[in-house]
């Protein structure tokens, strides 16, 4: 009687799991030494003296993620001599000018949504920063390899940007809906080549049931990976909140745009 309860309201069922791909794909890695050693990294960020990444919002930052973060981001930017780097969601621009101190030799592209079009550009969108604000921190860091791009990512192609070569390493971190997320990626994979690094962030599959945005990302991350458009690992640096991709041999013919 009891089991025959349980079962006509589902709870002897397994229930699908909506990450699955994610959760079966994605390695925790357990610091930065390890992470180097899986992706064949020398060099290490350097990440001293910088205030932002101590910043605290939530009890699941108290690991320093800003910092874990920024090991994942500034380290796919410092090894394997990257040309071309784009990031989606400049914001403050913060990012943007870590990543230009940890690859003087390359131009970081970075894109954000114009302040007019942000009720175009998706629901989960964490900031809406103004003209003046987007990209301040990278101009006040004096950074001379960034190029502004004000668009939304819903209308813009990489095709019509001047990159000098293919997409070496891409932050994807605009909006935070499952088909912005997919769809950004999937544009981003149609520059990519084998051996391109694609990080997401907000991709901690472990936080999705904690945070809806999270919970968007992982779903477009799924997506790809339902869709052939990924296959393979998914690194992620414990207590952070980035995705590390490497595009492999096998399926960046796939990428169609
Ligand atoms: C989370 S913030 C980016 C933070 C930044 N990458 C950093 O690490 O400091 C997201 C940014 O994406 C921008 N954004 C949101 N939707 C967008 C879209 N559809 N196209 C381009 N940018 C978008 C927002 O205006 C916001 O500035």
């Amino acid at each position: 009687m009891f089991y025959t309860l349980l079962d006509r309201f589902g709870l002897l069922r397994p229930t699908a799991d909506p990450l699955h791909h994610v959760r079966r794909n994605t390695l925790e890695v357990r610091d930065l030494a390890c992470l180097k050693l899986a992706m064949g990294w020398w060099h290490d960020p350097r990440l001293d003296g910088i205030e932002h990444l101590h910043r605290f919002d939530y009890l699941e930052d108290l690991n320093e993620r800003r910092v874990r973060d920024a090991e994942v981001i500034c380290s796919a930017c410092c090894n394997g001599e990257p040309k071309t780097i784009v990031e989606i969601g400049t914001a403050a621009g913060e990012t943007t000018a870590l990543m230009a101190k940890h690859a003087l030799h390359a131009i970081v592209h970075t894109l954000n949504i114009p302040p007019e079009e942000i009720a175009d550009g998706g629901k989960a969108v964490t900031y809406a920063p103004t003209c003046d604000e987007i990209g301040r921190a990278y101009r006040e860091a004096g950074c001379t390899n960034v190029r502004q791009i004000l668009a939304n990512t819903a209308t813009w192609s990489p095709d019509r940007e001047p990159f000098d070569g293919p997409i070496d390493v891409a932050f994807i971190d605009g909006c935070h809906d499952a088909d912005f997320v997919y769809n950004d990626t999937r544009k981003i994979l149609g520059r990519c080549q084998p051996g391109s690094l694609i990080l997401w962030h907000d991709f901690a599959p472990q936080l999705a049931h904690q945070f809806d945005w999270i919970a968007s990302v992982c779903a477009g991350v799924e997506r790809l990976y339902r869709e052939g458009l990924i296959c393979g690992r998914i690194l992620h640096l414990q207590d952070s909140w980035v995705g590390l991709y490497r595009v492999p041999d096998n399926v960046w013919q796939k990428k169609a745009a």
